[in-house]
């Protein structure tokens, strides 16, 4: 029997549902019963009438939906880790907003604002502030939702997304910790200083190259890319709309993508470059094999779970004030 098969009756046998991230392998979405962004695996695997919940993907992925639904239970073949994510935890945030009042700036005049690329203990204090929960699909909107509190308001944890979104919005922004006491203050959205090191290999020297190389070449690129590339690109979007925008382009129209490898490699056979001429693989979402999932699923059968999320309450509470503003919103 294929290893694909076995996990088939193993997934029916545990009333489980297998979810992918567009980054995974791509034997791992072939098999997965569902695939998205994170906002689109988020709203689904909550919404699925499953028990259990199989998420191959990186760690805030599965808490995201521990914290909508903790009557299901999820469990991840690997328990990888977003960099990004990685690079604020729960004593940062504090350390980050104590910064603001050191500044001048009272407490209750800022609003925390995470992308959804951040652990759950993140997520419960931006929840207890008040703040909420974005992710590159809503980014705009919620953002627009998050400025009509009048608050000043703080990014979390990927800076580009949060200058671009600024960009956009004819807006200013600093950056805590880089940008001076007065950027900081005169700033409409300041950025926690975190990014994601795949989407940081996108330059504009790629841009250009593609451009000259191709004069009627079109440039897609996720907002997780540096400013300078976000602002050269012809369409910016999360992973799902790049996928949507690339679709629906004619088979002759040349397209360079510049976000994760296993994506655009998978998105059309003729006329799609990777922009970048480093391989631009996220190496923890490319951990997760077939094998770690058929291991998975044998070691909940025995009642051993491997990587279940588990969460505290409280936190995961918190988090769920957070997260559950923007689901109320998108
Ligand atoms: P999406 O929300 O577009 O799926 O992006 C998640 C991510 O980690 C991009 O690097
Ligand atoms: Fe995190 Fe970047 Fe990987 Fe996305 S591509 S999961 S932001 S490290």
């Amino acid at each position: 029997m294929s290893i694909q098969e076995e996990i088939r009756i193993l997934k029916e046998r545990l009333d489980a549902v297998l979810v992918a991230h567009f980054y995974q392998r791509d034997e791992i979405v072939e098999i997965a019963d569902i695939t998205g962004d994170s906002l689109e695996l988020a709203k689904r695997a909550m919404g699925s009438p499953r028990s259990l919940v199989v998420f191959c993907g990186v760690g805030f992925m599965g808490q995201s939906v521990k914290i909508l639904a903790p009557q299901k239970r999820v469990v991840m073949p690997r328990l990888a880790c977003c960099s990004m994510a990685r690079m604020i935890d729960s004593a940062y945030f504090d350390e980050s907003i104590q910064k603001l009042e050191e500044y001048g700036l009272l407490k209750e005049a800022i609003l925390p604002l995470a992308y959804i690329n951040s652990s759950a203990e993140v997520k419960a204090k931006v929840g207890a502030m008040g703040g909420l929960v974005c992710t590159s699909a809503n980014a705009v909107k919620i953002m627009q939702k998050a400025q009509e509190s009048g608050k000043k308001i703080f990014f979390l944890p990927d800076r580009c997304l949060g200058q671009n979104l600024a960009k956009q919005g004819g807006q200013k922004s600093a950056v805590l910790g880089s940008s001076s006491k007065e950027e900081v203050l005169g700033a409409d959205i300041i950025c926690y200083d975190g990014f994601c090191s795949v989407h940081q290999l996108f330059t504009p020297q790629d841009i250009e190259f593609y451009r000259q190389k191709f004069p009627d070449i079109l440039i897609a690129v996720h907002p997780e890319c540096d400013p300078s590339v976000v602002e050269r690109a012809d369409f910016v979007g999360s992973t799902s709309q790049i996928i949507t925008f690339v679709k629906n382009l004619p088979l002759e129209q040349k397209v360079a993508v510049g976000t994760e490898y296993n994506l655009v490699n998978r998105l059309r056979e003729k006329n799609t470059y990777v922009l970048s001429s480093t391989k631009p693989e996220c190496p923890t979402m490319n951990e997760t094999t077939l094998e770690d999932i058929l291991e998975c699923l044998k070691a909940f059968e025995r009642g051993e779970p491997l990587n279940e999320i588990t969460l505290e309450e409280e936190v995961r509470l918190e988090a769920h004030l957070a997260l559950s503003r923007m689901m109320e919103l998108s």
